[in-house]
């Protein structure tokens, strides 16, 4: 049987070096009989140099045809006066889109470790274990019609529009359906239905899934802006979480921050099945580029290697693997070892981007 294909895009910033303590991991595997079929293109930045767009035809190629696509992170100060189609961030909202990556798993937990790291205070967000599935291909995002338009009275409008529909918003509830029974069987989804039909149309429509499809699962209802207000009085209360695209890019940057890290979190975005069976995915940490550290050795690999985690579970059916690979994590963790992101008042010397890579391939082997 053939290896399972990987699609290696380390993007911009500091993609490039934590996408390569990846590599150390897949190497490791390598030992245990796991290998895959290993290929790196380019994306953002890295390929508008190149190529003059942020996602050539070539390598959207190679994304549709892979098994799972790896993505560290796009943008650096450099493009801010590029053409907006043109962007780094413009190859990632492609690449979604055109994958039609619909669901977006965005994992909030708290390593034990460093709930000290929390701007919360740690009994609040010790033992958290959150999952949040964000729409990621249709609503504000993607809407038409949008632009920047003269308003016949001397200005201009700014136009985006919010679009979703039942099918877009029932395939992802099922999503968050799912996701909740592998976990503690319950959903809150988020909306503004107080103010905005597609609002009422979500709220519907996940009751429709839920009263149809699954009906064990516990379902309740919030509005998205009293959701960010319990992300961060109790966030424990929350087990999945299931909101729109817009609302979902906010609220899992509040629930980042509660662990600690943005450096910590990795996410994965999934479509429909393709033919092998297997999702079509991309799986990428949530923190961006970070240009002002990048090239440095000072980022955290760790999100990026728990999105490759991610994808030895959702995409390749290792999930003891995946488990062993988080296990490394928090035991590096436990015994102390800090990137400069998670050095505390304690002080002392931080590891290197490449120093942490080492010792999670170290506490694998172990
Ligand atoms: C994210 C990012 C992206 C988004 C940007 C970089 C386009 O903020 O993945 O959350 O808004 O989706
Ligand atoms: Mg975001």
């Amino acid at each position: 049987m053939a290896n399972p294909s990987l699609l290696i895009l380390p993007g911009d910033g500091i993609g490039p070096e934590v996408m390569a303590e990846v590599r150390k991991v897949i190497g490791w595997l390598g030992t245990q009989g796991v290998f895959f079929d290993v290929e790196e293109g380019l994306i953002g930045g890295a390929s508008y140099d190149v190529h003059g767009v942020p996602l050539s035809d070539g390598t959207l190629e190679r994304a549709q045809a892979v098994d799972a696509v790896l993505l560290g992170a796009v943008g650096a100060p450099k493009y801010a006066g590029v053409d907006y189609a043109l962007r780094p961030e413009a190859g990632l909202l492609k690449i979604r889109k055109e994958m039609d990556l619909y669901a977006n798993l965005r994992p909030a937990q708290c390593f034990e470790a460093l709930a000290d790291f929390s701007s919360l205070k740690r009994e609040v967000v010790s033992g958290l274990d959150i999952m949040i599935v964000r729409e990621l291909t249709s609503g504000i995002y993607f809407g038409e019609p949008r632009g920047i338009q003269d308003d016949n009275q001397g200005g201009r409008v700014g136009i985006n529009t919010q679009r979703y529909t039942t099918a877009e918003i029932r395939r992802v509830a099922r999503s968050a359906f799912e996701m909740a029974r592998r976990r503690n069987n319950r959903v809150c989804s988020m909306e503004k239905s107080n103010v905005m039909e597609s609002g009422i149309l979500w709220r519907e429509e996940v009751q429709w899934v839920h009263d149809h499809e699954y009906p064990d699962v516990e379902l309740s209802h919030m509005y998205a802006d009293n959701g960010a207000m319990q992300l961060v009085r109790n966030p424990r209360q929350f087990d999945v979480i299931v909101t729109d695209n817009l609302f979902g890019d906010l609220l899992s940057d509040a629930a980042a921050m509660l662990t600690g890290s943005l450096g910590m979190l990795p996410s994965a975005s999934l479509g429909a099945p393709m033919a092998n069976g297997r999702p079509k995915a991309l799986y990428e940490p949530v923190h961006g580029s970070a240009p002002d550290i990048a090239g440095q050795g000072k980022a955290n690999p760790i999100a990026t290697i728990l999105s490759f985690a991610m994808a030895l579970r959702y995409s390749f059916d290792l999930g003891d693997h995946a488990t062993r690979l988080e296990q490394a994590v928090e035991r590096v963790l436990a015994d102390g070892h800090r990137t400069a992101d998670l050095m505390g008042v304690e002080g002392g010397t931080p590891l290197s981007t490449s120093q942490m890579g080492d010792a999670i391939v170290a506490a694998l082997a172990r």
